[in-house]
């Protein structure tokens, strides 16, 4: 019988290319996929790859619902769990930080729980892997070098600290319990099916229809930038060969500051550099993230395959070609 995985939250962006690139493609497991379908969910997204192969399934349902996660849990005996759901925009958690936490703290305990009783069915074949971020490590300076896992974790904003919140509990259940647990954290992701409210889908929709460019303060804030291809390569990896209680960092080596993204995509679909307006910077915003990824590389065999320049060329592609998909899910 083939091993049962459940994957919360691949209605989203990351999500949905894990099941393109991953789940639909690996025929050795069932794949269970749970998603409330949020403002972020778009079942559509996903819908061909569910009805064209017979190993993935879906279910509705909020991570927020202790009951129904337990009798889900109870009806389908999971042989492991790829936990991505969440919220993720850390603009809503300043305006609403209370969902933050019920979904990313206690939506995660919720999991936690009953994979307790699975794991004492099957011991370590039983495996959970969370999905968490580099924004749970705080900020850096210029000079500072990048984030390793031995970094204290120092979240600055309601999303950071919802999601540094769910990485303890994970670990107090590997310490306590002894749960066969990974903690994924990577840095900020691009690619197709991303909803237009994050930076490079927002910036190349509101370029293509010559609408102004809202960047934060001066724009010269750092981030690092991994192909969501590429984290979901290492987010399989880690449920595959990851060590238990171990946390994996990821990242896409492609560290750019905010203003020089938003210019190359103009440069990329030929819009001019007027269409740029600066706005009031974000509050607690954090100034630079960097990504030392080499324990994946060491132990899980891992490292980004996408460089910027091409998976960017890729991305503005998509959403050139896909203006109708980010009108709908805008929409619903
Ligand atoms: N996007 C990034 O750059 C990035 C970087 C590092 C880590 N992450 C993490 O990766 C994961 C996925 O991120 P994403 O960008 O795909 O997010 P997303 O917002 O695009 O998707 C989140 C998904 O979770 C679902 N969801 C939200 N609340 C839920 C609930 N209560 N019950 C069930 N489902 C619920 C939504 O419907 C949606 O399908 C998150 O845990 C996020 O913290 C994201």
């Amino acid at each position: 019988m083939s091993k049962k995985i459940l994957l919360t939250g691949c209605a989203g962006f990351i999500g949905s290319n894990f099941i393109k690139t991953i789940a639909s493609k690996n025929q050795d497991y069932d794949f269970v996929i749970l998603d409330a379908l949020t403002y972020a969910g778009h079942l559509p997204t996903i819908q061909t790859d569910i009805d064209e192969n017979d190993h993935l399934s879906f279910v509705k349902m909020d991570i927020r619902n202790k009951e129904d996660i337990d009798s889900l849990f109870s009806k389908e005996k999971f042989d492991g769990v790829i936990h991505f759901a969440a919220e993720s925009h850390v603009d809503n958690s300043i305006t609403n930080p209370n969902i933050f936490v019920e979904t990313n703290v206690l939506g995660t305990l919720n999991l936690l729980n009953p994979s307790l009783k699975r794991h004492k069915d099957l011991g370590d074949q039983f495996k959970f892997v969370h999905v968490s971020t580099d924004e749970v490590y705080g900020t850096l300076t210029e000079t500072d070098p990048a984030f390793t896992e031995q970094n204290q974790i120092e979240p600055n904003s309601p999303y950071s600290a919802s999601k540094a919140s769910s990485d303890l509990l994970v670990r107090s259940y590997f310490e306590t319990f002894k749960l066969n647990t990974c903690i994924t954290r990577c840095s900020n992701n691009y690619g197709p099916f991303q909803f237009p409210e994050k930076l490079i889908p927002l910036m190349i929709s509101n370029a293509l229809s010559d609408k102004a460019l809202p960047v934060y303060g001066d724009g010269q804030n750092i981030r690092d930038w991994i192909y969501v291809d590429d984290h979901n390569n290492g987010i399989w990896a880690t449920y595959l060969k990851g060590n238990a209680g171990e946390v994996y960092n990821f990242g896409g080596d492609a560290e750019k500051r905010n203003l020089d993204v938003v210019k190359t995509l103009l440069s990329i679909v030929k819009k001019p550099e007027s269409l740029i307006t600066f706005v009031k910077d974000r509050k607690g915003h954090d100034w630079r993230y960097a990504m030392n990824f080499e324990k994946a590389t060491k132990e899980l065999n891992w490292k980004p395959e996408v460089t910027f320049e091409e998976g960017l060329q890729r991305t503005v592609n998509w959403y050139v070609e896909n203006q109708k998909w980010c009108q709908e899910v805008s929409s619903t």
